[in-house]
């Protein structure tokens, strides 16, 4: 065995050399694996071997770039420097692929010539989660394999796509045995030596990249919603279609010029974020790694309604047997017909089978007494927020539930520390903020309460993630994080809309900027009277005017627009003389306001508020309230998040912006003392 270098080996297997790479986690192409395996290939050729097998140790072939060098400069030989001492070898190269080859990793692998994988391996191009494209040939060779159609779809989605259909398409030449990638890649070398095959440059093939211009405008059509937006699916097409159009030298030329400007751009920089982000979140400083894991085999949620329902499904989808709990029978009927209805849609639109879906609702058994959950390991409780409808329930949950079962809430709102002080256990009882629909959003905010115990937050994020979700963990206050900013975002929307904004003008403008819609819409679709009193309503709001008009939203055909027999929501004149009535009222210098005014301060007063939820611990960094707003609602993964963006708009200016508010407005618009601190200290919200 000869070291190349820290990561690398070149061995002899007889006439074959194997290049093997071991760069935990992933094997991501840092400088030092670019710099390993471009000194083993050529050692390797300058050695009377007569093929060469790269290969990976670990989970996993070459996960890609490794996305924590971008930025920075670069050092040793490119991934393009590689690519080219790969692709030049005098004798074959044939990349073994297990685990992933994804981005540089697959880029480097069809600079190979010929790929064998193990039915396990998945292979993809998914830079453009990266807000990027694949900047080492990817849209200009991956083509020339799979021809246009297929290379669209993989390279715009993003897809990791299965060995065997990798086989199928051309991708992948050869399948291995599980579990004997180097001995099966081995014997392939050696056949392509004795059968004389040749030196097979993917850059040579041609004859698959034909397609009729149709084909690029009817994938942008048929994808446009999905695209809204973003910039790299469209810099993927203008590739491929650069692949199609011209030479191969002057596709790279396109694909580098295209890779380079979304690079230096904005939104690979947020998406970037977002990816390190997300994998942050789980970790959490007074947690150690090895804190004990309660195991959860068996789980009982309380209440069958929406909320109930959909996290029964979380559950009852990873495996893990539901005890759904409600009071009457009739409740219980109509929450199950919805699950029903929910996996039948899933079954419907291929996702699964008719027959995995009711091994699903099989998982989730109904009752109608509580002491059915006397032995189960975990309780979600999911009733409506009342805190004493739920002291009540925790009150019971404490004499039923044996000793060493979790008790969640999933209260939205209420003081957690005020439910668990009515059990006997305070230090077993946590918060599972799900977002509904539950079944379908992301996210979970896992809520600790003061006595929460730390196996019990390590369990619960740990079950989060075995339902499929993103968790982020946050403190007990009103709103705990999602909410809370939600309550900053609306506040400033209706002050807008007081000082006589249209609540279409706001939506547009929040749409525009990468939401799936705007507060108003919002609202319109909650139901306008949530938290509204009939009795106690007297015109003092533009809401409570619209409540009293019966503009009760979506569901009464008019809230604050006026809706069609399909829903289809138009600016309301009605609403229109209200606001311009409360604009007059309140003495506001009428005047236009512009998209770019309103996003600035509905997302000033995001970021603020965000700071004062960092400032008071309720939140562990900065970066798990850019994943709650990304995956609790929809913020554009594209903008990062609210700490992300004032961190793009310099904290400097934010604070200076604020200030003017301040001055012009009154003390609602302050900077958080933080926010003030890290600005003057240069700092960013990712620093603190
Ligand atoms: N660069 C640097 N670090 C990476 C990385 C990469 N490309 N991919 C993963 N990691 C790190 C993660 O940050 C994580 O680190 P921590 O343990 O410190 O949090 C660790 O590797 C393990 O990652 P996951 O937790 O995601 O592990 P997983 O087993 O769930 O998933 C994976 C593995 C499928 C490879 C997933 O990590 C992934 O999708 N990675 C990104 C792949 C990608 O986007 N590649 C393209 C990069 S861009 C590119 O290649 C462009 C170019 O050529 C110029």
């Amino acid at each position: 065995m000869a070291a190349i270098n820290e990561v690398t080996d070149l061995t002899h297997d007889g006439d074959v050399a194997v290049v093997t790479v071991d760069s935990p986690p992933v094997n991501a192409l840092s400088s030092n694996v670019r710099a390993g395996i471009d000194t083993a290939v050529k050692q390797a050729n300058e050695s009377d071997a007569t093929a060469i097998v790269l290969i990976c140790a670990g989970r996993t072939f070459i996960a890609g770039a490794d996305i924590t060098e971008f930025g920075g400069a670069a050092k040793g030989p490119s991934l393009r420097d590689v690519q080219d001492t790969l692709e030049n070898s005098n004798v074959p190269v044939v990349a073994a692929i297990h685990g992933t080859a994804l981005g540089g990793g697959l880029e480097l692998a069809l600079c190979a010539h010929y790929r064998i994988a193990v039915p396990s391996a998945r292979c993809g191009l998914p830079e453009v989660n990266l807000g990027l494209l694949p900047g080492a040939g990817g849209t200009q060779r991956l083509p020339r394999i799979v021809g246009v159609e297929k290379s669209l779809q993989m390279i715009a989605f993003g897809d990791h796509v299965p060995a065997a259909d990798c086989h199928e398409m051309g991708l992948v030449d050869e399948m291995a045995v599980e579990g004997q990638l180097l001995e099966d890649a081995t014997a392939f070398a050696r056949r392509i030596v004795a059968e004389d095959r040749p030196l097979a440059k993917v850059s040579n093939l041609n004859d698959k990249l034909v397609a009729d211009p149709q084909v690029f405008a009817d994938f942008r059509a048929a994808n446009a919603k999905k695209f809204r937006g973003f910039e790299a699916p469209e810099a993927i097409i203008q590739c491929v279609e650069a692949a199609v159009n011209g030479s191969f030298d002057e596709g790279m030329r396109v694909e580098r010029e295209l890779f380079t400007g979304l690079m230096e751009g904005t939104q690979s920089k947020a998406q970037r974020h977002l990816f390190f982000a997300e994998r942050q979140a789980w970790k959490i400083p007074d947690v150690p790694k090895d804190t004990e894991v309660i195991p959860v085999e068996s789980v009982g949620i309380i209440g069958a309604g929406t909320m109930g329902g959909g996290i029964a499904m979380n559950y009852a989808n990873a495996g893990i047997p539901v005890t759904i709990i409600e009071t009457s029978q009739e409740a219980m009927d109509r929450g199950l017909a919805v699950v029903r209805a929910n996996y039948e849609r899933s079954a419907k639109r291929g996702r699964f089978t008719m027959e995995e879906a009711e091994r699903r609702i099989a998982r989730i058994a109904p009752s109608l007494d509580m002491n059915d959950l006397a032995d189960v390991d975990m309780v979600v409780e999911a009733v409506f927020e009342r805190m004493d409808v739920k002291q009540d329930i925790f009150r019971r949950l404490d004499e039923i539930c044996r000793p060493g079962a979790i008790l969640a809430t999933n209260t939205s709102a209420l003081d957690i520390d005020q439910i668990a002080a009515v059990t006997s256990r305070p230090e077993w009882v946590i918060g599972m903020h799900f977002f509904s629909p539950a079944n379908v959003m992301k996210l979970v905010e896992v809520v600790r309460a003061e006595k929460t115990s730390i196996p019990v937050i390590n369990t619960t994020m740990q079950i989060s993630k075995r339902i499929g979700k993103v968790a982020a963990l946050v403190r007990v206050c009103p709103g705990f994080v999602g909410n809370r900013i939600l309550a900053s975002r609306r506040q400033v929307s209706d002050a807008l809309m007081n000082a006589g904004a249209m609540p279409w003008e706001i939506d547009k403008a929040i749409f525009d900027f990468g939401f799936a819609m705007g507060p108003f819409q919002m609202s319109d679709l909650a139901g306008l009277d949530l938290g509204w009193v009939k009795e106690e309503s007297a015109g003092r709001t533009i809401r409570e005017r619209l409540n009293e008009l019966d503009r009760r939203g979506q569901k009464a055909g008019a809230g604050f627009y006026d809706y069609d027999e399909n829903r289809t929501p138009t600016p309301s004149p009605i609403t229109e003389e209200i606001v311009r009535e409360f604009a007059a009222k309140s003495g506001a210098e009428a005047r236009d306001w512009t998209s770019e005014e309103i996003v600035e301060r509905v997302n000033l007063t995001m970021a603020n508020e965000g700071a004062k939820i960092l400032e008071e611990g309720m939140a562990i960094r900065s970066s798990d309230i850019d994943v709650i707003w990304v995956h609790g609602y929809n913020w554009p993964r594209y903008w990062g998040g609210p700490m992300f963006w004032a961190d793009t708009q310099g904290l400097g200016n934010v604070v200076a912006r604020l200030e003017e508010l301040t001055a012009a407005e009154g003390d609602h618009w302050a900077p958080a003392g933080l926010l003030k601190q890290l600005a003057e200290d240069g700092k960013s919200f990712s620093d603190f």
